[in-house]
């Protein structure tokens, strides 16, 4: 792959997707470019940038990010943020309650392979708080179809488990061992869903009108300015005006966009939406 040929899949990756590519994944693009030149019946590189950049409807684009993206993520990420989230579900239930409303609606994006969004689900069935006459959905957004292949599968190895010790109770009481797999129980599977979208897009969001909490971790690091714009305002438009919005610890959208403002909420940062007062408020 010549450096022009480089140059257009970076900008279109960048533009189209969000993501920064570093020099050093130019040689795992040429790889899977090759691979593809081969599946396509492409001749040469070249060809295959007039595909991916006249086919509309983005696949061959998705596909060739999967294999540029990073993918880590395993269960109980971040456990200060999953501890303010086990205690605003409290609040998000007051809340709810005052409203007459028993729908709660969750989002974990890019979800990878799904650990985010099911351990978010341990936490809801550990608090105690929701029983059979709540509404609660929980949906992961992710680019790479093979994670989210294995998402919906819900069968994990040891290296999803990095931040707890298999013999820890809440891996004992929530997946059944299987040789060396970990298999989540299925009763945490049925109110978790996953689908592909691009998160740069508004489609990705179709239907998630009024979601009342957002993780977005570990996503927006490895994104440009302009990206990082474009998905906070697609979350400012998916988000209720009472939600709570998540990013990874390391990251942050201060300087980023004004349509959020931090707040410490049992003691880690959370964004909430910016919303216009209303007149005489
Ligand atoms: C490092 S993982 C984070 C997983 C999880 N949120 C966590 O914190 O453990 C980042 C995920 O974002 C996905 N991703 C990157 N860019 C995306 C985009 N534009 N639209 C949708 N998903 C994207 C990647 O495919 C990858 O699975």
């Amino acid at each position: 792959m010549n450096d022009e040929e480089f140059e257009l899949l970076r900008g279109l990756v960048s533009r189209e997707i969000g993501i920064v590519l570093k020099g050093a994944k130019r040689s795992i693009l040429t790889t899977k470019v090759a691979q593809r030149l081969g599946v396509l019946k492409l001749a040469t590189y070249q060809d295959y940038c007039s595909f991916i950049v006249s086919d509309q409807a983005r696949e061959e684009l998705y596909l060739l990010a999967s294999h540029i993206t990073n993918n880590e993520t395993y269960f109980f990420r971040e456990t200060q943020q999953l501890d303010s989230f086990g205690n605003l579900l409290r609040d998000i239930k007051a809340e709810k309650q005052k409203m007459g409303s028993n729908v709660i609606r969750i989002l974990s994006l890019g979800s990878s392979t799904g650990e985010e969004a099911y351990t978010m689900n341990i936490i809801l069935h550990e608090s105690g708080l929701f029983v059979w006459d709540w509404d609660i959905k929980i949906t992961g957004i992710d680019i790479d179809r093979n994670a989210l292949r294995k998402a919906a599968d819900a069968v994990y190895s040891q290296n999803s488990f990095r931040m707890v010790s298999e013999e820890d109770d809440r891996v004992r009481k929530n997946f059944t061992r299987e040789h060396n797999q970990f298999v989540l129980k299925r009763h945490l599977t049925r109110n978790v869903g996953f689908r592909q979208g691009n998160l740069l897009t508004k489609e990705a969001y179709a239907g998630l009108e009024n979601t009342d909490v957002v993780f977005c971790r570990n996503v927006l690091i490895y994104m440009n300015d302009d990206a990082i714009k474009k998905i906070a305002g697609n979350l400012h438009g998916v988000l209720s005006d009472r939600g709570y919005l998540f990013v990874g610890a390391s990251e942050s959208l201060i300087e980023k966009t004004k349509l959020f403002c931090p707040e410490t909420l049992y003691g880690t940062t959370v964004y909430r939406k910016k919303v216009p007062a209303l007149p005489g408020a």
